[in-house]
């Protein structure tokens, strides 16, 4: 067991701990929220909404949840999925290989735990893409196992509650965290007891508009008592994300059909389709005057117009409208996307590569990531 002394932190007696259980569950009963996932046991499914809440909110989980499990109702069907429609099912809730890693833990349940969902931490931990606090997760709220589930609201409630100086951005530092909620977590109701502190840690002690005096455990809370609720939990700033900037190719063929290809790279938004996309230093030319224009020309080669031309054998008439930049921000990394738009007189297929010539009627049968989805946006609103 870590010793928590070391970290300056003072664990609470017995006969506190059991107050605080009593008050948090009380709250709990009487506040929680009335969603689908709560009105199951059903480890699958509550492994679907533990990943898909781990991508946004609540309200805008609910209709994947239960989309997804309507495509896919048992782990089975998840395990056996077409790559399209499963990203389908992603669509626009970002990070994708987790869903990718949901479907390799579906395959690993059917062949390794004979289709059954593992019913201890350790098993449930073994699958690919479940890190401890989704293994905490789903073993305390389907299985009653006394396994605490902390993410950033646990760990922002909890560094409140003992004045916690370690930064929850370091990944090491979580082991902390763990330990104390080991000890408070309520053995008789752990899933319960994860989830009300799951809701305190989203509502009442949310990053922003938070209302702490509403919290029906304030009295426990050495932060909230020494009035130094602001100063945790500690975060040193996040790095800025790196800027990439691209050219994003709107292309017509004589039919009123547009050109999309697959991204067969491994790695961001794999699996996707997309409209050509050519990534460049920067939006130089601009600011260039025309003189300027033909010099970096002839220093850099081709434009990226040309330089897609070449490569997809096309002759496209290019218009001279301009659109807002389309920017969208990844983990790591924000792209800038300038929208240029063509047309093309004789379209032809790729018959050896993954492009295609789609109508917007066909759009809904393929997964489009939200940079696509910004991008169709942005080209609409000046083409209605
Ligand atoms: N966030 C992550 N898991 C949750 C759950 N089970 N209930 C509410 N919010 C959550």
């Amino acid at each position: 067991m870590l010793d928590l002394q070391k970290y300056d932190i003072d664990m609470w007696e017995e006969e506190k701990i059991t107050a605080f259980r009593q008050k948090l569950l009380a709250w709990y009963d009487e506040h929680k929220r009335d969603l689908p996932w709560r009105r199951t046991t059903n480890p699958y499914h509550i492994w679907v909404s533990e990943i898909m809440l781990q991508q946004t909110r609540v309200d805008t989980v609910i209709p994947y949840y239960e989309r997804f499990l309507d495509w896919f109702p048992t782990v089975a069907d998840l395990a056996d999925a077409p790559e399209d429609k499963l990203l389908k099912a992603w669509e626009g809730l970002g990070y994708y290989s987790r869903v990718r890693n949901m479907q390799k833990a579906a395959q690993q349940i059917m062949t390794d735990f004979a289709g059954e969902f593992p019913q201890t931490y350790e098993g449930i931990a073994s699958l690919k893409g479940i890190g401890p606090y989704t293994a905490g997760a789903i073993a305390s709220i389907a299985f009653d196992l006394a396994e605490p589930a902390v993410d950033g609201n646990v760990m922002r409630v909890v560094s409140r509650l003992f004045e916690v100086d370690l930064d929850i951005g370091v990944p090491t530092n979580r082991k902390v965290f763990q330990a104390i909620m080991k000890i408070l977590i309520d053995p008789e109701r752990p899933g319960d007891f994860n989830q009300a502190l799951m809701d305190l840690g989203s509502d009442i002690e949310a990053p922003v508009n938070p209302h702490p005096e509403d919290s029906p455990v304030k009295e426990f809370s050495a932060a909230y008592l020494h009035g130094t609720m602001d100063k945790y939990p500690i975060k040193a700033p996040k790095k800025k994300p790196v800027p990439v900037y691209l050219k994003g190719l709107i292309i017509q063929n004589e039919k009123g059909q547009f050109l999309l290809e697959k991204n067969e790279a491994a790695g961001l938004l794999s699996g996707f389709w997309h409209f050509p996309l050519i990534e460049v230093e920067e939006f130089v030319e601009d600011q260039l005057t025309l003189f300027e224009v033909a010099e970096s020309e002839a220093t850099y080669g081709p434009t990226p117009q040309e330089s897609f031309e070449q490569d997809y054998d096309l002759q496209v008439t290019w218009s001279e409208v301009t659109f807002p930049t389309v920017q969208h921000v990844f983990s790591h990394r924000k792209w800038h996307i300038q929208l240029l738009t063509g047309q093309v007189k004789e379209s032809k297929d790729f018959p050896d590569r993954e492009v295609l010539w789609l109508s917007p009627d066909d759009f809904p049968a393929y997964p489009f990531a939200k940079p696509q989805q910004k991008m169709w946006d942005a080209y609409q609103s000046k083409n209605e």
